[in-house]
């Protein structure tokens, strides 16, 4: 129901996502995708405490909630609100003068790269670009880098999973310069290419991108990256994924590497390489620290709380996981409950975690043979179905 303050245009519904009031009308607009806008939110908080400011370019607004919410729960203290479709204004007008005051924010219409480029242009540079694009971000991937402080960040989507998760690999050659194959860790990967990609084209310019921290959901992955001066290029950062299609083992490989890559259980065939990609940490584990902090303000933040909990355990993983299915499928055996499973692996001396990437698979410093071992153990000691 409208709120009665609110004007309330025929037809049309106010709604209302964090502290942010809006009607959607025409613009393109999911309800599905809060939890990525609250973890942005949460970033925002953080970088505006400990930088005492916060200037927002949302590139790609559509109907301006990332703008609102940047203002009213942020304290953003100014948002350049940029949508490409021109038809949108009235709708992005009526969102954001309802809320904030007229001197916080801009409205306008371009190709976000333009955007970019005026900002380089006057030299105007704004401490967290937001980019939500379709499909892949690759377009501005190098021309934000014209607009962002250093120190800043760059947020920014992928929408294209067929190309990440290996079932069009000249697809991901010609958009991340990476060859991408199939595996059973595919959700993982669209976040590293992306990332990879970002961090390659950062270093391009004597910038070093790294992620503050990265989000997959529903086809959708997110990544938050920070920009700075160029630290020391980390090859060991941007390598590549094998994956034995034989036995299931994943193994990073790096660049002097390649061309003598074999897999221990020495399987005819090859195992796939998978690459270049970020082979770094996922996040930022001092960053996710500060948003939790930040969550901490509110109950309305509980889910995002337990999202970071998980997403701080897996920061330090291998940049793989495997499926559960996976493991009692080659281990010819039940798939493995989750928790109990990761006991045995932590028990065993490994390190183990749960992953937001997937609810049913883990990440673990174990070769694939003692995950299926132990796989076996905990099935013959489960009691037999009556
Ligand atoms: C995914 S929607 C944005 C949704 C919005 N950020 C949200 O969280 O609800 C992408 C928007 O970007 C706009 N857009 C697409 N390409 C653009 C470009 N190159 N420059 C500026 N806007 C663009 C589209 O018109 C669309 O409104
Ligand atoms: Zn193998």
């Amino acid at each position: 129901m409208p709120s009665p303050s609110l004007p309330s245009p025929p037809q049309e519904q106010w709604q209302q996502e964090g502290a942010a009031h809006f009607c959607v009308g025409d613009a393109f607009f999911r309800s599905s995708s809060q939890t990525g806008r609250d973890l942005a939110v949460l970033a925002a908080i953080a970088y505006k405490t400990h930088h005492g400011q916060l200037r927002v370019l949302d590139a790609m607004t559509g109907c301006g909630v990332r703008s609102l919410r940047y203002v009213l729960e942020a304290g953003a203290d100014y948002v350049w609100a940029n949508e490409g479709n021109w038809e949108l204004r009235s709708r992005l007008q009526a969102n954001l003068s309802h809320s904030l005051p007229p001197d916080c924010y801009r409205i306008t219409h371009q190709d976000a790269n333009v955007a970019f480029f005026d900002c380089h242009q006057r030299q105007d540079f704004y401490d967290l670009i937001d980019i939500d694009s379709f499909g892949s971000p690759a377009p501005y991937l190098s021309t934000s880098l014209w607009a962002v402080k250093l120190g800043g960040l760059i947020y920014l989507t992928s929408t294209d999973g067929r190309a990440t998760s290996g079932h069009a690999p000249d697809k991901s050659l010609q958009t991340y310069g990476a060859y991408a194959r199939a595996h059973p860790a595919a959700h993982e990967q669209g976040l590293r290419l992306l990332i990879g990609a970002v961090a390659q084209q950062a270093a391009t310019r004597g910038l070093t991108a790294s992620p503050v921290f990265s989000y997959y959901q529903g086809e959708v992955s997110r990544v938050m990256v920070r920009i700075t001066r160029q630290s020391a290029w980390q090859s060991a950062h941007y390598g590549f994924l094998a994956y034995c299609h034989a036995c299931g083992q994943f193994q990073t490989l790096l660049w002097k590497k390649l061309g003598r890559v074999s897999c221990p259980c020495r399987a005819a065939g090859l195992p796939v390489v998978s690459g270049p990609m970020w082979l770094g940490p996922l996040h930022s584990e001092p960053d996710l620290a500060a948003m939790h902090g930040a969550a901490l303000k509110s109950d309305r933040w509980t889910d995002c709380r337990v999202l970071i909990d998980m997403m701080r355990a897996e920061s330090a993983m291998p940049p793989y996981y495997y499926p559960l299915a996976e493991i009692g499928r080659r281990g010819k055996t039940d798939i493995p409950p989750r928790q109990v499973l990761i006991e045995q692996l932590c028990r065993e001396g490994f390190t183990a975690t749960r992953t937001h990437l997937s609810a049913e698979a883990i990440k673990t410093t174990a070769p694939v043979g003692i995950c299926l071992q132990l796989a076996r153990q905990v099935s013959q000691r489960s009691p037999l179905p009556e």
